[in-house]
Order: structure tokens, then C-alpha cells, then sequence
């Protein structure tokens, strides 16, 4: 057990991240389960882990949804929230924290279908099923959240203007989610130690990581960086909505 968050601050809530099979995303869902909640865990391919997680979340005494779904399918989209509505019938904390685009052999435009399509779907289908008092963190990089100004890798270019472009549409329903009730924070990250995203990049621009590492003073690594994405679903939301973690001198500001 880790102390993340208060023992019993999430208790009796229900909180759902996507692409919570491994990554940021497991270290997130544990973290939240590890206070209280009951969870929802969703995946696309990765079933075994995913399963594996809900064994030790289980062994916690929470109760866990193991969900597969392909964000990117509305359909699929719909058939996840229908077993959510079935379980628990309800949803405290959603945090969208799936994300990809860097896959070989995708069509070209699939980085804008589950960067920014499948996150409204996933917001706007879990809607109905928010609590007044819920929270919804989406989850960002740095190099996505400030490309407007700062520019970033090539190969990371396409994810990081679709991660925005999900970004600027989901800032669009805070008003809306506001005036249920319903917080909104955006959490963003440098490139996070040990992820695939950060591997694959550094393989295209050897010693990226270093320079990063060095700029920042520190990079996170992935269950730090949960951390942050964990707090942000319990802590006050932030003025402008957004809770920027670590260095971020590095990045140029409108
Ligand atoms: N990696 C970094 O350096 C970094 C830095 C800052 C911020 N972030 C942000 O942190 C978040 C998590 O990053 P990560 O590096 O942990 O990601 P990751 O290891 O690539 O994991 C992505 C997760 O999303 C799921 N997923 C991918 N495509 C999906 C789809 N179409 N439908 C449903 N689920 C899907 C995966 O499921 P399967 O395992 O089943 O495929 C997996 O659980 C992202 O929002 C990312 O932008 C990452």
C-alpha cells in the first residue's frame, strides 16, 4: 500500500480509468483503488494484465470491472458504459488517460480518432452516469499541451497536435460539466522514464531523454507521474484547469 492519497478518501466512490492495462494508466487505477474506490479497468488488447491488476485490486477488497473496449468504436464505446451502468450504476472520477497514435500500420488520421474523437465519446456516453460532485482528469504531455508554441520531435508531432485538438474539445464541455457540478482537470507531463512513448522516441532521436532529463532537472518516472494524475482527481481543481507537473521552463506559454 502506498500513501498517494488518504486511506478512505475515495470510499464508496467509483472511479473508471481508460487504458488502464499498464502504464501511467495501471499505476493511476491502483492508486485510486488504494483509497477507497472501486474501479473500472479498461483496455483495448492487453486482457491478461488487465486481469491481473483487477486480481490484486480484488485482494484489497474492492470491487473491479475489467472492461475491454476499443475507444476508437463508438459501439464499444456504448457497450462499456451499459456493463459501468450495470456494475455500479454510477461514476465519481473518470480519468481519460488512453492514448496512442505512434502504432505502425494505423490509418493516417488515427491519432485524431483516439486522441481527440474517442475522448469526447468516452466523456459525453460517461456523462449521464456522473455523480454531481465528480471529477474528470484528462491526461496530457507537455510536448502535446504546449505545441502550439513549443515544437516538438517530428515523430511525436501528429499525437502531440491530436492530443491537443482533445484537449481543446474537452475543454469546451467544462461549463456544462461545471454547472452539474462536475470538476475538470487537465494533467500534464514531460516524457515519462521507462514508457514505450519515451522508448520509442529516444530510439528515433538518440539521447532525447538525456536532454530532457537534463532541461527539466528531473523526469518522472511512470508511478510518480500517476501519482500526480491520482491527486488531480481528489485535489481542488486548479483556476485554469490544469495542473502542469514538473519543469516546465523548457516550454513557451501563448
Ligand atoms: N509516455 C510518456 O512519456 C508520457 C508523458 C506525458 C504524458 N503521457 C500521457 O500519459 C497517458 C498514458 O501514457 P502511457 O505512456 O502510460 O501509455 P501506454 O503505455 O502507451 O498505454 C496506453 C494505454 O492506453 C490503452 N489504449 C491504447 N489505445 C487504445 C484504444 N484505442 N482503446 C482503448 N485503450 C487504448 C492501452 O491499452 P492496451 O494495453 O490494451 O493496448 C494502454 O492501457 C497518455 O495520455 C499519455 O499522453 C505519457
Amino acid at each position: 500500500m502506498t500513501d498517494v492519497l488518504p486511506a478512505g478518501s475515495l470510499d464508496g466512490k467509483v472511479a473508471l480509468v481508460t487504458g488502464s492495462s499498464r502504464g501511467i494508466g495501471a499505476d493511476t487505477v491502483r492508486y485510486l483503488a488504494e483509497a477507497g474506490a472501486d474501479v473500472v479497468i479498461n483496455f483495448r488488447n492487453k486482457a491478461p494484465r488487465a486481469e491481473k491488476l483487477a486480481t490484486q485490486l480484488r485482494e484489497l477488497g474492492r470491487r473491479v470491472l475489467v472492461v475491454g473496449a476499443d475507444l476508437t468504436d463508438p459501439a464499444s464505446v456504448g457497450e462499456m458504459f451499459d456493463a459501468v451502468k450495470a456494475e455500479f450504476g454510477r461514476l465519481d472520477v473518470l480519468v481519460l488517460n488512453a492514448s496512442g497514435g505512434m502504432e505502425s500500420g494505423m490509418a493516417e488520421d488515427y491519432a485524431l480518432l483516439l486522441n481527440r474523437d474517442a475522448q469526447l465519446s468516452v466523456l459525453d456516453e460517461a456523462t449521464p452516469l456522473l455523480s454531481d460532485d465528480a471529477r474528470v482528469v484528462f491526461v496530457t504531455s507537455h510536448q502535446a499541451h504546449f505545441i502550439r508554441t513549443t515544437p516538438t520531435m517530428p515523430e511525436y508531432e501528429p499525437v502531440a497536435l491530436s492530443k491537443r485538438a482533445g484537449e481543446d474539445a474537452l475543454r469546451e464541455r467544462i461549463p456544462g460539466l461545471a454547472e452539474k457540478g462536475v470538476g475538470f482537470t487537465v494533467v500534464s507531463g514531460d516524457m515519462i522514464e521507462g514508457t514505450i512513448t519515451a522508448t520509442l522516441l529516444e530510439r528515433a532521436n538518440p539521447g532525447a531523454i538525456a536532454e530532457r532529463r537534463e532541461s527539466a532537472g528531473k523526469l518522472y518516472n511512470v508511478s510518480e507521474f500517476a501519482a500526480e494524475v491520482a491527486r488531480a482527481a481528489v485535489d481542488a481543481v486548479p483556476a485554469d484547469n490544469t495542473r502542469l507537473v514538473g519543469d516546465v521552463s523548457a516550454f513557451a506559454t501563448e
